[in-house]
């Protein structure tokens, strides 16, 4: 079945009350719904009521208080009809549902003892019968009961009501949320958890108290989660004026979760792996993580839940603006342009191999067959990156009234990105119909940009062109609003004046990019300047520029805004990287400019730029960037080898240098997850894969290993010595060390798995196999999964594209594998084979059997057959 944006009407029917009984047990939890059902102002009076169900018995219906007979209603597992329905009535539902055996972990299911939900799309509907659709907005009262020893902790969405006992050992809590929500925000925790308690005064003075709940012994690890929370309700105040609604905030962390976390109201159920963390078992990524993670789900109360989506084409409306409010949040948090340069990496490795391949979609879909196939990268952070757009349109003042508009306007609805957009026409008086392509057209737009100058007219002329590739089922595309952010750079690194401008609005440092071809001329420029483009990652295209070496190199060195000057030293390495890449297939050895060693040395030893930013410059482009850059034709061992050969150069152009330097930045005081000590050992842990590579390396690295303070550190030296010293004794030894010391934690179990999985080299299709027999493995658990299968699929070159095809055979028996238990997750996985297309046509073959291997898998699930039909499309 498709869904179509175009189909939308509101049901016949609204819930203004939903009342739920849950009697907990694992192979048999009882679900009473009272429902209060209002047939809508204008819906015909025969309308039948029809709600969605997912696998469902029913048990018991009545309707204000008489049970129905047989003739008055149809049910199936999926669907719940009431024949002819009163215009307001109560009605019963009794379900029965087994949270133990459910696997694919949606609805209400049990993570290591403890039950659990999760709604969001469409989990609801596999609890009781609904209207499970978000402009449903009910007000929820809820009953837990449960046996006082099995789940001495109960909880729901809002706030606590009442609780006591019950008789044979049972006992009971009611909670009750006064602010209407749609059934997706729905949850529920039960169980036995340790719980960190705290509390937050609001900015009106109210107090909110404040939970984090998990595996009891695991307390200690919540201390960072809850601190990131404190500081997320203090900047949505700050920053967008945003309070805090309930008496409480409770956050859970389950080790069973398809996703990263959820923001139903007033409960929010993680991924543990995004709430527990210590110096010994989480790296500086994860504590970042957990606080970008914490911060998003709480910014969802605003954008999300107090305001909610119309239907689910709408998913952007609420995930793209809260994506780019975590963005801020960390900004602000960290280092602004460290952040930045993070992000757009994240967007290049995610979101552009999705918009330039079969599952290309606009930041608002028009269709869907399954909805859980669209919390993609490119409605979370090409969507956030449209907003951001618009801020950088409109500027940050009238950005921040037309986002004051949207809450005072748009609270306690469900809304749409036609109402988004035209709060902030209504505030900047401005017409936004052109921009408003960036939600409904998909691809990446390129900008092809020259440049020339003329000495005697003293004119500065760029003459920019934009072009959008065509997507799936989108052939043509419109022109653009393309806001590039800009400077002329001087000989000194100095920003050049001009007198006039002509031939595109400028304001602000922003070319305004609207037709196909803009000629824009810069008066009163006497010496030509280098130009920098698209400073701060303005909009997220591509750039074809015609640009000398010469200004590239300058660039990298001087351009005042950090991010361009990032891009221009990346790019840099891009290029010497496909040049390496064409030598190698012409059978040549691949050579390196000195002129580009050195400047990896200069930026590595520039006490002037924070460390964190000198670790990025110093992280190559990664395999999958240069194959995305290559784009097509692509033999990945060619690219490895490439790669290896500049970090190489690098490392011998610099070896004096960065020893000292690696010396120097050998942690001192004691361990702090902040930023800045994080970007110091990002730094050292970067120099150490460098001179890993060196003679001496893998001693180096092992000593690395051993002498590590943190898990930042173990990891590090661990990687090096897994992947540049593959089969050393040194390399046996640590990974043996550690397993041995972590094989209790299952979360740091799953970075061993990770480094084992990203192994380069063909060999590791064999022991990711192997340790697909772990005892810390399980085909079960989403985070194991992902740390063993996906980093393999994703984050291996070299081995998931084996030339015999080995590779793909693996993963696509994986995939049905996991299939059987989880659809979601597997449909997940499935897209690593997205980019099959641009492969060279030995493996391009291979790709496509595994794809037709798996779409020939029996019963596949709607989310995975969706998947694969896309990508063979
Ligand atoms: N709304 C959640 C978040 O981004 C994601 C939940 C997605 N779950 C799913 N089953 N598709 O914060
Ligand atoms: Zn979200």
């Amino acid at each position: 079945q498709v869904f179509k944006l175009e189909d939308y009407r509101p049901n016949d029917f609204s819930i203004p009350q939903t009342g739920l009984t849950f009697r907990l047990s694992p192979d048999a939890t009882r679900v009473t719904a009272v429902l209060t059902i209002e047939r809508r102002d204008g819906a015909a009076a025969s309308a039948p009521l029809v709600l969605d169900g997912d696998g469902l018995v029913l048990k018991r219906i009545a309707v204000d208080g008489r049970e129905l007979a047989p003739a008055e209603y149809l049910a199936t597992p999926d669907q719940l009809t009431i024949l002819k329905p009163p215009a307001r009535f109560e009605l019963l539902l009794e379900t029965e549902i087994a949270p133990a055996s459910n696997e694919a972990l949606m609805g209400l299911y049990r993570s290591s003892n403890v039950y659990c939900t999760q709604c969001e799309a469409e989990g609801f509907r596999r609890i009781t019968y609904f209207l499970d659709r978000p402009d449903i907005l009910s007000v929820y009262t809820v009953r837990i009961e449960a046996q006082l020893d099995e789940a001495p902790l109960l909880l729901s969405n809002g706030n606590p009501v009442e609780s006591g006992a019950l008789a044979e050992g049972w006992h009971y809590a009611v909670w009750h949320d006064p602010f209407p929500k749609p059934s997706y925000l729905f949850a529920l925790v039960a169980g036995n958890l340790g719980q960190v308690a705290d509390s937050f005064v609001t900015m009106s003075g109210r107090e909110v108290e404040l939970g984090i709940y998990v595996e009891p012994g695991k307390e200690g690890l919540a201390g960072h989660a809850m601190d990131a929370l404190k500081r997320s309700m203090q900047w949505d105040e700050q920053a967008f004026g945003r309070e805090y609604d309930l008496d409480v905030f409770n956050i859970v962390a389950v080790s069973d979760f398809n996703m990263g976390a959820m923001e139903n109201k007033g409960l929010n159920i993680f991924n543990d792996k995004y709430v527990l963390a210590d110096r010994e078992t989480a790296t500086d990524a994860d504590f970042a993580n957990i606080e970008a993670i914490i911060a998003h789900e709480y910014f969802h109360n605003w954008t999300g839940n107090r305001i909610t989506c119309r239907d689910w084409f709408q998913l952007c409306l609420k995930e793209g603006l809260t994506v780019f409010r975590d963005h801020e949040f960390s900004a602000d948090q960290r280092s602004r342009a460290v952040k930045r340069i993070a992000e757009v990496r994240t967007l290049r490795a995610h979101q552009f191999p999705e918009d330039q391949g079969p599952l290309a979609h606009p930041v608002r879909p028009r269709r869907y067959r399954e909805i859980n196939n669209f919390y993609t990268a490119t409605v979370y952070e090409k969507g956030s990156e449209v907003v951001r757009m618009i801020r950088t349109i409109l500027g940050s003042q009238t950005f921040r009234a037309g986002m004051d508009l949207y809450f005072e306007r748009h609270d306690g609805e469900a809304a749409t990105i036609e109402d988004f957009l035209k709060v902030f026409e209504d505030v900047s008086g401005r017409d936004l119909s052109q921009f408003a392509l960036w939600y409904h057209q998909a691809g990446t737009p390129n900008l092809t940009v020259s440049s020339t100058h003329n000495p005697v007219t003293r004119e500065f002329t760029l003459e920019i062109e934009q072009s959008v590739p065509p997507t799936p089922s989108e052939s043509r595309k419109r022109l653009m609003h393309i806001p590039l952010a800009f400077g002329l750079v001087g000989a000194g690194g100095e920003p050049v004046a001009y007198g006039g401008v002509e031939g595109a609005t400028v304001e602000d440092g922003v070319i305004h990019i609207r037709k196909r071809r803009h000629l824009v001329r810069f008066s009163g420029v006497d010496e030509r300047p280098a130009v920098s483009l698209n400073r701060g990652f303005s909009a997220p295209i591509t750039l074809s520029v015609e640009q000398k070496a010469d200004d590239q190199f300058f660039l990298a060195g001087h351009d005042s805004d950090a991010f361009a000057r990032w891009q221009a030293f990346n790019t840099l390495l891009t290029d010497a990287l496909i040049a390496a890449f064409r030598q190698i297939l012409g059978g040549a050895k691949p050579v390196f400019s000195a002129r580009l060693t050195g400047l990896a040395g200069k930026i590595a030893g520039d006490e002037t730029l924070e460390p964190a930013y000198r670790a990025l410059a110093l992280a190559l482009p990664g395999e999958a960037d240069i194959a995305r850059d290559i784009g097509r034709n692509i033999d990945p061992d060619a690219i490895f080898t490439a790669r290896e050969a500049l970090v190489l150069a690098i490392a011998r152009a610099n070896q004096d240098a960065f020893t000292k330097l690696y010396g120097r930045l050998a942690e001192d005081g004691p361990f702090s997850p902040d930023a800045a000590s994080a970007g110091r050992r990002a730094l050292r842990n970067i120099l150490l894969d460098y001179l890993s590579l060196l003679p001496g390396g893998v001693e180096l690295a092992a000593r690395h290993f051993e002498t590590a303070t943190n898990m930042t550190d173990r990891a590090a030296a661990l990687t090096v010595l897994a992947h540049r010293h593959d089969g050393s004794p040194e390399a046996i030894k640590a990974l043996a060390g550690f397993e041995a010391r972590y094989g209790a934690d299952p979360l740091v179990m799953g970075k061993w798995f990770q480094i084992q999985a990203s192994v380069p080299g063909p060999k590791t299709v064999e022991t990711v196999r192997a340790l697909t027999g772990h005892a810390a493995f399980s085909m079960a658990n989403p985070n194991r999964v992902r740390s063993l299968i996906g980093t393999f699929s994703s984050a291996n070159q070299t081995s998931f594209h084996r030339a015999d095809g080995e590779g793909y055979r693996f993963f696509a028996q994986t995939v049905l594998e996991v299939e059987k238990r989880n659809p979601q997750v597997a449909a997940r996985l499935a897209t690593a084979l997205r980019s099959w297309r641009s492969l060279e046509p030995g493996r391009q073959a291979k790709a496509r059997e595994a794809l037709l291997a798996i779409a020939n898998g029996e019963n596949l699930s709607a989310d995975l057959r969706d998947i694969v039909e896309r990508t063979l499309a």
